[in-house]
């Protein structure tokens, strides 16, 4: 038996244990695919979900066989582009549902606002699917567990969108840090200051724009009625869809200093300071200054965040900085500097000073570790397992700031916080009908 053969078998009798009813229609690599080919779709392809796509249909043997999305203007957009771009005419859908029943998607991206994400990805991974879901993995923490659970079930490859684990420089951090080369590491700050966090500014609601269906964009959210400043792109800043900058970054930022760390887990411990101190009133629910500490037993993970401004500590509006007794190692996307501590015996540094530039991302190369899982069935580099404890990290510390509790203490076993039912309240999201939170 060959070895495409033998991942197509293996991929299809395990699929079947767990999904009763639901039978794939089309395991990626199966004997009926010409060549090592891979059909992708996706759901969501305004922004970041068509920049992922991009990236897969940049690999030979990726296909776009379907394109999602509610706005009519934007599916036609983006259809138009894959076509003149990579020659493929996906099917186009606006309702997921419809999408899903397509026999010869093997993967499923999703690329919608973050309420969406569970629900989607359960659906996807129900008809078979493998999916490519992006950060933070859920909106809410009960999300993040049940798409945990439901890759397990059914038995296939989740990556989360948290990019940066497949990225060299991140990866040489954590070499660094792993080898004890900078020394035992003490504390990890990390900071995100954006301008766009503060939210755009305020509008009267409207009519929902022709080709627009905004009941499936508001989904499992609740009612109400169309506002430009929380729709495309703006829905970050309110709570029903997003996190505002703390989520939308600190899932990325957290989620290295957890690996760094070897944390799996949710925070024991969350001191947080949440505030509105922006002049100027914006549209905006979420906190646009966040000072947060996750201590740990022997060290700490700071979390610093300041919208309405766009510069940090080392001139970075966002990056990491590991302190350890030897050195710091400060890092962002594109760059990364170990800081040398001074030996005043030794009379030189205690490390070697480092700098490496590399002025990209990593989003090439997170889709290019999805393609690659897809075909092995190996765990990816984000796994739901990583994508649910850094989303963790990030809603503990907003749920404290949302019911006013400046030290929230979690219990992993029992899923819970200990100290505020209030807190409690805020796990389990209340999804509008006729959405069902998945079971
Ligand atoms: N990994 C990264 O670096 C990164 C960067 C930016 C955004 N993101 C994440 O990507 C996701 C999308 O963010 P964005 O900035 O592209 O948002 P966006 O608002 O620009 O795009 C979202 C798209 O989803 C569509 N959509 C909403 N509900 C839908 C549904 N039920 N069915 C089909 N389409 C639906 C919208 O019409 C829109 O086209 C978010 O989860 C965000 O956190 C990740």
């Amino acid at each position: 038996m060959n070895r495409r053969k033998f991942i197509s078998r293996t991929a299809f009798t395990s699929a079947g244990i767990g999904m009763a009813s639901v039978i794939p229609s089309k395991i990626w690599a199966a004997e009926t695919a010409p060549s090592d080919s891979l059909n992708v779709a996706l759901i969501g392809c305004r922004s970041m979900g068509f920049g992922d796509l991009e990236q897969h249909l940049s690999n030979p043997g990726v296909n776009c066989v379907a394109l999602c999305d509610i706005d009519e203007e934007i599916l036609n957009s983006r259809a138009a582009e894959v076509k003149t771009r990579f020659n493929q005419t996906p099917k186009l859908y606006k309702d997921f549902r419809k999408m899903l029943e397509q026999n010869d998607i093997d993967a499923v991206i999703i690329g919608t606002p973050d309420h969406w994400h569970c629900l989607l990805t359960v659906y996807a991974l129900q008809a078979g699917k493998d999916v490519y879901v992006e950060k933070p993995m859920a909106n809410t923490i009960e999300e993040c567990n049940i798409m945990v659970r439901a890759a397990k079930q059914y038995n296939r490859i989740v990556q989360v969108g948290q990019q940066q684990r497949s990225g060299f420089i991140f990866q040489k951090a954590i070499e660094m840090i792993k080898s004890a080369s900078v020394g035992n590491i003490r504390k990890i700050n990390i900071w995100a200051n954006f301008n766009y966090g503060a939210g755009s500014p305020i509008v009267p609601d409207e009519q929902v724009p022709a080709g627009v269906d905004f009941d499936m964009w508001l989904g499992p959210a609740p009612q109400r009625s169309f506002n430009r400043s929380r729709f495309h792109g703006m829905w970050r800043m309110f709570w029903d869809y997003g996190g505002g900058l703390v989520s939308d970054w600190g899932v990325h930022l957290l989620d290295i200093a957890l690996w760094a760390k070897d944390i799996k887990q949710g925070p024991e411990k969350i001191l947080v300071y949440a505030g509105h101190t922006y002049p100027e009133k914006r549209a905006r629910e979420t906190f646009d200054t966040m000072s947060v500490s996750f201590p740990g037993s022997n060290f700490v993970i700071n979390y610093d965040v300041t919208a309405g401004i766009q510069n940090g500590p080392y001139n970075m509006p966002y990056g990491i900085a590991f302190i350890g007794d030897k050195a710091t190692i400060v890092a962002d996307r594109s760059k990364l500097q170990v800081y040398p501590e001074w030996d005043e015996d030794a009379k030189k540094n205690k490390v070697e000073e480092y700098i490496y530039s590399e002025g990209k991302e990593s989003h090439g190369e997170h889709a290019l570790n999805f393609i690659e899982c897809v075909k092995t069935r190996k765990a990816p580099n984000c796994p739901p397992e990583a994508g649910r404890a850094a989303a963790l990290y990030v809603h503990a510390a907003n749920i404290a700031g949302r019911v006013g509790e400046p030290v929230l203490l979690w219990d992993e076993k029992q899923n819970r916080f200990t100290n505020s039912a209030a807190a409690n309240e805020l796990i389990v999201p209340k999804y509008r009908e006729p959405w069902k939170l998945p079971v």
